[in-house]
């Protein structure tokens, strides 16, 4: 007779996902608005409910301390109306901290905010980088890797600092289609061996390495895709993602993962969703 070990799977046969507690970094939205256009869901035109935008993201915040991980906030700074996306403020593994260097100008000065809260919260490892890199919105760290998206934001050439700062393997990866102009947009690691994404954002040899990479690979439909479904984050278990990933809800659920929707609708008007209000600090 067989005994399957009931840590290893669920009452469902399905594995069992894991979650582990989380320290993130966040920016509150109080100067959040759309007053340029540098990608193509920002329409200046379009106005944000700054009250609506306020209260969703205390939604995110709150989600995020519910399920049993931390929250440091760093204070936004008046004229830097994105500086609520925190994902592209720095990149954070094993304490060592990757500053990010914007594309535009507009977002400049928020490259040195991050930096200084680094420093301030006694980071000893804080590298100012060469090359464009929009941090965790084109970094993301897969457990002993580190994939990196150019094409839109971050440069190729980051891949060097990168490697060199952290001592990971970097896997770079070309996005093709302007609405996923950042990787977080277009791909969400969910454990070490199972990432979700939406093929049509990569060209055959990101879709390649991705499938070289992932033992489980979830396919994204346009309509999940469409509402920035894959811009979520994962603490092993939970997966924090937009509302109007329906689809997307449902394929997380059947691989064991436990959807946590939340709805940041005013920050899509900016090209944003739940992962980009967000900065994982890996210690
Ligand atoms: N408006 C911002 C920009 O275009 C949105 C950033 C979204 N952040 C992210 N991690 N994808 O730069």
């Amino acid at each position: 007779m067989t005994v399957t070990a009931p840590d290893v799977l669920g009452q469902d046969g399905l594995a069992r996902r894991k979650a582990s507690a989380r320290s993130y970094l966040m920016c509150p939205p109080k100067h959040f608005a759309v007053s340029y256009a540098i990608n193509p869901w920002m329409h200046p035109d379009r106005p944000v409910d700054a009250e609506r935008a306020m209260a969703q993201w205390d939604e995110l915040r709150k989600t995020f301390l519910l399920l049993g991980h931390q929250v440091h906030i760093i204070d936004p700074v008046p004229g830097l109306p994105d500086m609520v996306f925190a994902a592209n403020g720095a990149t954070v593994i094993g304490g060592k901290v990757l500053g990010a260097r914007f594309l535009y100008a507009e977002r400049a000065a928020e490259g040195t905010a991050y930096l200084d809260w680094f420093r301030q919260d006694g980071y000893q490892a804080v590298r100012v980088p060469k090359f464009v890199n929009e941090g965790e919105g084109d970094i993301l760290y897969a457990d002993r890797v580190v994939l990196a998206g150019h094409g839109f934001r971050t440069q190729a050439s980051a891949r060097e600092e990168i490697e060199e700062l952290f001592g990971l393997p970097v896997l770079s990866l070309r996005l093709v289609d302007p609405r996923y102009y950042h990787l977080d947009t277009a791909l969400c690691v969910l454990d070490s061996s199972t990432a979700a994404y939406y093929p049509a954002a990569f060209d055959d040899a990101g879709r390649a390495t991705l499938a070289s990479q992932f033992a489980e690979l979830i396919e994204a439909k346009d309509e999940d895709a469409e509402v920035l479904g894959l811009n979520a984050i994962s603490d092993g278990h939970h997966v924090v993602l937009p509302a109007q990933a329906r689809g997307l809800a449902a394929q997380l659920a059947a691989k064991g993962f436990e959807p946590v929707p939340v709805d940041l609708s005013e920050f899509s008007k900016a090209g944003g969703g739940p992962k980009c209000c967000t900065l994982e600090l890996r210690s």
